[in-house]
């Protein structure tokens, strides 16, 4: 990260009215949560997301599927938000409106104080039925029974809030999300590799309408083509210089 492009980005988020921050794994990898690509530790390195993450998968071994995502989840909850989720809550000190996009599920942007976040890809701390949709509630940790608790309502098992290989992303959500880059000022990338769509889309979308793109990754990736500013470094250790020097512009 040069001193020239952290002052850019500053100045830029500086004088935003709308600042939209779009993150992906690579934000909470610092909290202990895996990214997806990891080649050592990555999620989907050890996993067939086709037998764990889909509907399918699902149907065809509920009780194998529910016990994944309750590892997974209570794994989540288990880990702290970072420094850099916490920059992402000062930046509302400084920006009349922050918002914040998330491909992640693991609910640390809410933990640390965010107060807009838009989960795309759904989050695994909210379960519904399977069938009929309805929310569920989940049962406390220590069931004895290895089936996924039931609908109140329709008797389907209750499944993972979280957008499965092949669903449709929550409709609502991408709406408010599409509509909050398309006007935003500058749009924040962090910790994505851009290459799962329509989330992708987002940095394209906010060049398309003039927003200044500027990207946080440790590494290039299918972002970096199309940010105008390039941080490289952990989350953990960018978004706090950056959150200090926009402050210094404001002279807060
Ligand atoms: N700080 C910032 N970025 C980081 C850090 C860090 N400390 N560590 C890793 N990264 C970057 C990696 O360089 C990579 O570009 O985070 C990115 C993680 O990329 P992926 O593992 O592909 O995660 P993500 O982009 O969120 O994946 C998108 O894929 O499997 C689906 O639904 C899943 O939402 C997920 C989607």
């Amino acid at each position: 990260m040069t001193p020239e492009g952290l002052e850019r980005a500053a100045s830029a988020i500086a004088g935003a009215r709308l600042l939209v921050v779009s993150t992906g794994a690579g934000m909470s990898r610092e909290s202990g949560i895996p990214t997806f690509r990891d080649a050592q530790d990555g999620l989907w390195a050890r996993f067939d997301p086709a037998e764990l993450a889909t509907e399918r998968g699902f149907r065809a071994d509920p009780a194998r599927v529910w016990a994944w995502y309750e590892y997974r989840r209570l794994r989540m909850a288990a880990c702290a938000p970072h420094a850099g989720h916490g920059a992402l809550v000062e930046l509302e000190w400084n920006v009349p409106q922050v918002a914040v996009i998330t491909q992640n599920i693991d609910g640390l942007h809410q933990r640390a104080g965010s107060t807009e976040v838009l989960e795309i890809h759904g989050s695994i701390h909210r379960v519904r039925c399977l069938d009929c949709g309805a929310p569920g509630e989940r049962p406390d940790v220590g069931r004895d029974d290895d089936d996924p608790p039931r609908c109140a309502r329709c008797g389907s098992y209750l499944r993972p809030g979280v957008v499965w290989f092949g669903e449709m992303l929550p409709e609502d959500v991408v709406r408010r999300a599409w509509a909050l880059v398309e006007r935003c000022e500058v749009l924040l990338v962090v910790g994505t590799s851009g290459l799962v769509w329509p989330a992708a889309e987002l940095p394209h979308l906010a060049r398309r309408n003039d927003a200044r793109v500027i990207e946080v990754n440790p590494e290039p990736s299918e972002v970096t083509p199309v940010a105008d500013i390039f941080l490289q470094g952990r989350a953990g250790e960018v978004l706090p210089t950056l959150v200090r020097a926009v402050a210094r512009q404001r002279g807060s």
